[in-house]
């Protein structure tokens, strides 16, 4: 039995809603620059990186994708081991059959260098939670912008599968995306677990991530529309 997992339904809404967007540029979210990298990539990570990047796998529940049920399991972070544990995403996690349909895994966030992320940089990782952005298909840079084309961002950005839920995770601090980064490639065991590749629509989720569906990164000044000076 394959896991439907609740986000499920709100991409399987995208796929609907999307389909009438065919052939539409993807949309830019806002802007982005001024981050100082050099700052916060150290060569060098302390012991308290590691321990807020350890917080926040923790705290975000990385792992209850991810696999292992505490950092004392050999699952720990490892990756989908057994075929319940990949997602349907689309109609079909519904209406078994109903097209389209893509079973999508949670890969070895270990830093084994042949199935896990020992392969990529640290930056790759950073890249790929603010931006989304698969880091086997983005070099190590910095990207200094969010429109395709300009500041390094991909032309044609390869997002990552759903439901990785990076549209949240973007939304952390530099400092905090580069401790889980720290956290993964250099106190995580390596474990040696070959995640077969997620299927996706041959736009790598470019017409499903955009704008409109996900919001604007950086999020809008507060108070936003729906938002308001709290109250005394
Ligand atoms: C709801 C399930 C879910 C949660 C929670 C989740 N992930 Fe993922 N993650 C996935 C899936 C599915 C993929 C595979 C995407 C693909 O194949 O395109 C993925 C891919 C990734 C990748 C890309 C790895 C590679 O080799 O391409 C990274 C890095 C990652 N996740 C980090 C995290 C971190 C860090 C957290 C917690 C802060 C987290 N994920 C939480 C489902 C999840």
């Amino acid at each position: 039995m394959t896991r439907t997992f609740p986000p499920a339904r709100r991409y399987l809404v995208w796929l609907i809603s999307v389909s009438s967007l065919a052939g539409c540029v993807q949309q830019s979210p806002a802007a982005v620059g001024g981050y100082n990298f050099a700052s916060t990539q150290n060569s060098q990570a302390s012991d308290d990186q590691i321990l807020l990047g350890r917080s926040l796998v923790l705290n975000h529940d990385c792992a209850g994708c991810h696999g292992g049920a505490s950092p004392e399991s050999p699952d720990w972070l490892a990756g989908m081991k057994r075929p319940d544990q990949e997602y349907l995403i689309g109609p079909c996690a519904y209406s078994p059959g109903a097209t389209p349909c893509f079973k999508t895994r949670a890969r070895n966030l270990t830093p084994d260098n042949a199935t896990g992320l020992g392969r990529f940089s640290e930056r790759q990782i950073f890249n790929a939670l603010r931006y989304g952005l698969r880091p086997e298909d983005t070099p190590d840079v910095e990207i200094t912008s969010g429109t395709p084309g300009v500041g390094n961002f991909p032309r044609h950005p390869r997002y990552l599968a759903p439901p990785m839920p990076w549209p949240g995770w973007r939304h952390m601090s530099d400092k905090e995306l580069y401790a889980i980064a720290a956290y993964l490639k250099r106190a995580v065991k390596p474990a040696v677990n070959k995640v077969p590749e997620s299927e996706g629509p041959p736009d790598f989720w470019a017409s499903t991530y955009t704008v409109d569906q996900i919001g604007p990164y950086p999020a809008p000044p507060f108070p936003a529309a729906s938002e308001r000076a709290p109250r005394p």
